[in-house]
């Protein structure tokens, strides 16, 4: 048995929370050697319901649940903390777009990336789910600058994961069978799931499902798919959220296969002609916790301009957080 890993995941008490602690003290994550000890991080009016939370981590008896922290401030949170998921945050309500978030949940991060820098152990990942998670991502990284370059991340893969489906529903294959299904930009409608380059059984995508399709519905399914759950649920994704942010860690943790490609939203360097230091979502491999953007591919116009309006889309909603960009 490994010693154990401190795990901080903000908004604990929330429903993502709910389904991702769960997930994380089962051993989903980091594999069935590697105890970890749960840091969960609520405001103070939620921190009655977070007790109630960690009632019942303790009833369910985990081997691998090494201990429980509860905090009511970043600052105490993060002490030591490896791996932080950053989900506690406003989710939106119907007629609502991710971005509206931005004033309400921006400060949020504002907060914690200083909290990161300070308190956090010096190998520290985290991935920022909270909406709008790549500007929020921004903010945390911009007010964490301590850190080493790309230690904090956004979620995209909910989004890649939901595209894999939607390919494998339509091809009538297992998702398994779905290979490269990269996701380029914001978390955000404009977002770009690259069918072009996405495999089914190793062949291209395009060989067995039609172009139409795949620039239509598929495209606006996968781009609206958050707001079609909170029509349908009346409550935002969270299970499936949750799932999404334990694929992204355990990529992270674990590293991805010979040719496998990830989404996660990274600082730009340029890379397909992306602005430099937006958080922008690449396909990405992972070996030893670092990612390497996936370089070299080609894109004709199409996609081009998908990958350009996402990153003109991050620099409005960069601008208007600039006063929380340290
Ligand atoms: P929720 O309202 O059920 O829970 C949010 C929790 O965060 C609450 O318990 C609240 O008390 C807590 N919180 C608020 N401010 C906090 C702070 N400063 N520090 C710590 N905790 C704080 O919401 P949810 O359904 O769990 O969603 C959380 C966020 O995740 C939302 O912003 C939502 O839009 C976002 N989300 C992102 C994705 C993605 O793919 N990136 C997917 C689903 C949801
Ligand atoms: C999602 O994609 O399900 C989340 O970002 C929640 C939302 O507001 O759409």
């Amino acid at each position: 048995m490994n010693s154990p890993l401190r795990v901080a995941v903000t908004g604990a008490a929330g429903n993502i929370g709910y389904a991702l602690l769960f997930r994380l003290a089962a051993g989903d994550c980091y594999g069935m050697e590697q105890p970890i000890i749960l840091h969960m991080v609520e405001i103070p009016p939620a921190m009655k319901a977070l007790e109630g939370v960690a009632m019942e981590l303790s009833d369910a008896a985990f081997p691998l649940l090494h201990g429980i922290e509860m905090a009511d401030n970043p600052n105490d949170g993060f002490k030591g903390v490896n791996q932080a998921f950053l989900v506690g945050a406003m989710p939106r309500g119907a007629g609502m777009e991710r971005a509206d978030l931005i004033q309400a949940n921006g400060p949020i991060f504002v907060a914690q990336g200083k909290a990161l820098e300070s308190a956090a152990a010096a190998d520290v990942h985290a991935v920022v789910v909270g909406n709008p998670c790549n500007t929020n991502a921004l903010i945390c990284s911009s007010n964490a600058r301590g850190l080493p370059a790309g230690r904090i991340t956004a979620m995209t893969r909910l989004d890649q994961n939901r595209a894999v489906s939607q390919l494998a529903n339509k091809a009538g294959v297992l998702a398994s069978d779905i290979g490269r299904m990269a996701v380029y930009g914001n978390h955000s409608p404009t977002m770009f799931p690259d069918f072009l380059h996405a495999t089914i059984k190793g062949q291209p995508v395009a060989d067995t499902l039609d172009q139409a399709w795949l620039e239509g519905d598929f495209m606006t399914t996968v781009a609206k798919r958050g707001s079609a759950i909170i029509k349908a649920r009346g409550a935002s994704s969270a299970a499936s959220a949750a799932s999404a942010a334990i694929d992204h860690m355990k990529s992270v943790w674990h590293g991805t296969a010979d040719g496998e490609w990830v989404s996660m939203a990274v600082p730009s360097r340029g890379e397909y002609s992306v602005p430099a230091g937006l958080i922008y979502s690449y396909p990405v491999t992972i070996s030893n916790r670092a990612y390497q953007i996936v370089e070299g591919i080609e894109h004709g116009q199409y996609a081009q301009k998908k990958i350009a309006a996402s990153a003109d889309e991050l620099v409005r909603e960069r601008d208007l957080v600039a006063d929380l960009l340290a």
